[in-house]
């Protein structure tokens, strides 16, 4: 894990560095936390093109990764909501559940989520989903019960005519490490907004690196009800679970 953080430093912003924050953490925290990064395998070669391999939900799951897009690199929180997902099947059953990911990146929550038998949809923007449709594909043959797909969604396009209110039932919406410094936060509360409905559940894995990450997180609450499930202080990741408000309307400034 190491060594590869070290590799894309040099590609990545310093600002988004995937590397954790060494903040301290209790020793619980620090426990679970090394637990959680034990699930990933980096080979040691350095290549733009790479590959990481992953233990979760009893399955060995392979994921190619390039360095150049944030969204084609498997990221902390999306470990953290996988060992999540992976620990509690019996109080967050993902069996037979209709499932979105939103900024599914490289399709690991994804994958961990219908092996654990969901009906998964990731989503993410079009230059990411032939990655996306691939690690998804080569980890979740004939090793789930509903044959999870991929399809575009770029955060506050065409909501209504890709998932419309009539048929948007998800009983939960995924989301790891959606919030950074990208110019589309308005763009992604609407689309909390547009998919999740009275009886949805959010299960959002969000890496705090910046003041504006609280504002945002501050305008998430005048929309939903937030509750934090755990925190992870070394990670500076907090997982977040979610249900809507009511028809709450959208506010309309960005916070920046
Ligand atoms: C930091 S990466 C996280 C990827 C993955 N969830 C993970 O944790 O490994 C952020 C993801 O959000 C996606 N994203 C960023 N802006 C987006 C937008 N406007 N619409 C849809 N997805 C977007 C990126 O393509 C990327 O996959």
């Amino acid at each position: 894990m190491e060594s590869k953080s070290l590799q894309h430093k040099h590609l990545l912003s310093d600002e988004i560095s995937r590397k954790p924050s060494h903040k301290q953490g209790s020793k619980e925290d620090e426990q679970i936390v090394a637990e959680i990064m034990g699930r990933c395998f980096t080979p040691s070669l350095i290549t733009t093109l790479a590959w990481e391999e992953f233990h979760f939900a009893g399955h060995r799951i392979k994921i190619t990764e390039a360095t150049e897009s944030y969204g084609a690199i498997v990221w902390p929180s999306a470990l953290v909501l996988c060992y999540f997902l992976e620990n509690n099947v019996q109080s967050y059953s993902m069996v037979d559940k209709n499932v979105i990911e939103i900024g599914a990146g490289t399709g690991l929550v994804s994958i961990v989520a219908s092996i654990l038998g969901a009906r998964v949809i990731a989503t993410d923007v079009p230059e990411l989903l032939g990655n996306l449709q691939y690690n998804i594909r080569i980890n979740t043959k004939a090793k789930c019960q509903h044959e999870p797909q991929v399809k575009e969604l770029f955060w506050g396009v065409d909501l209504e005519k890709n998932f419309p209110l009539s048929s948007c039932d998800f009983d939960y919406i995924l989301a790891a490490d959606v919030v950074y410094h990208h110019p589309y936060l308005d763009e992604l509360l609407l689309t909390f907004e547009h998919l999740c409905k009275g009886n949805t559940l959010i299960i959002w894995a969000m890496r705090f690196r910046h003041e504006k990450d609280y504002k945002f997180v501050d305008r998430f609450k005048t929309l939903f009800d937030l509750e934090v499930i755990s925190d992870f202080p070394s990670l500076s990741i907090t997982l977040f679970k979610a249900k809507r408000r009511g028809r709450a309307k959208m506010p309309l400034t960005t916070a920046s």
